[in-house]
């Protein structure tokens, strides 16, 4: 037994000091789709992962991610509950975020968002996602970040939030909208923060091959898997700095026009 709480204490020094000095990701909706394969590339990284989920009692891929990973920890956070918000910058207070990723997002109900049906409380709570949500998180963690090396915000957004690239094809009147909102809010944010050494920028993830896609209709050629989406999306996230940050930039390193 003595034994067996000796090569335990062990373990923890050898896992702790490595985990003291690794960077560390937030990532929000970490259960399925980008955010998991973030969340298991981060892991692999050797970064210490805080991955939430709305559910975690339902998310077994990512639990099984936790039980793979030492530097992964599963919490729970729905990005449009503040309470839950509010808890989980508490049970991570003194804890420096190197990058906030607010991945989290909805599509919405395709058939509610166009010019035939406008369902305005299904676009309702497509802002309430895919806007507030990345606002409210980027606020509660502001401490964390700043006591960070890295100090970077980031926040998925999609070319179907792009004025420039919308021309032929409308349609999804609630999505667009919020991820064209949540590109000027974190704009704004960066203008008012960047003097504090806040890096907080868009970054968006191609066409990839996830339930948000299939939801869309959209199946087409040029689309991605998580693996391709993600192996770019770390290179891109390792790029911005203060000095890069500015158009949303894709997972291929293009950026977006506004
Ligand atoms: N796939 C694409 O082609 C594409 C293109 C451009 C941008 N994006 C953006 O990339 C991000 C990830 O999308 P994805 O393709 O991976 O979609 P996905 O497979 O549908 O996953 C969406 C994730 O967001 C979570 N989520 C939804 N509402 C939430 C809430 N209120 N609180 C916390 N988590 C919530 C989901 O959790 P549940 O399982 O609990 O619902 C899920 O983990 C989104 O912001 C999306 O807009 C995707």
């Amino acid at each position: 037994m003595l034994k067996l709480v000796q090569s335990s204490l062990i373990m923890l020094a050898v896992i702790l000091p490595g985990l003291a000095n690794a960077e560390t990701i937030l990532i929000t909706g970490s259960n399925r789709g980008i955010g998991l394969g973030l969340a298991e590339a981060y892991a692999e990284r050797g970064w210490r992962v805080i991955a939430t989920a709305r559910s975690p009692e339902r998310a077994d891929e990512l639990n099984a991610l936790d039980a793979k990973y030492d530097n992964l920890t599963v919490d729970e956070l729905d990005v449009t509950d503040d309470s839950e918000i509010a808890a989980l910058a508490v049970q991570y207070e003194g804890t420096p975020i190197d990058v906030l990723l607010n991945n989290a997002g909805v599509l919405g109900d395709v058939e509610k968002q166009n010019a035939q049906n406008i369902d305005y409380d299904e676009i309702k709570f497509i802002m309430d996602v895919n806007v507030y949500g990345p606002m409210k998180m980027a606020k509660a963690f502001l401490p964390h970040v700043a006591a960070s090396k890295q100090k970077k915000i980031l926040t998925m957004t999609s070319g179907l939030g792009s004025m420039a690239l919308t021309q032929r094809l409308g349609r999804f009147y609630g999505y667009r909208m919020s991820k064209a909102a949540v590109n000027m809010a974190m704009r704004a944010m960066h203008a008012d923060l960047k003097g504090e050494g806040y890096v907080i920028g868009l970054i968006a993830p191609g066409q990839v091959q996830t339930e948000l896609l299939f939801a869309s209709g959209f199946r087409g050629p040029g689309s991605i898997t998580v693996d391709e989406s993600v192996a770019g999306l770390l290179t891109v996230i390792d790029g911005v700095n203060a000095e890069t940050v500015g158009l949303p930039v894709n997972y291929d390193g293009q950026a977006i026009p506004w």
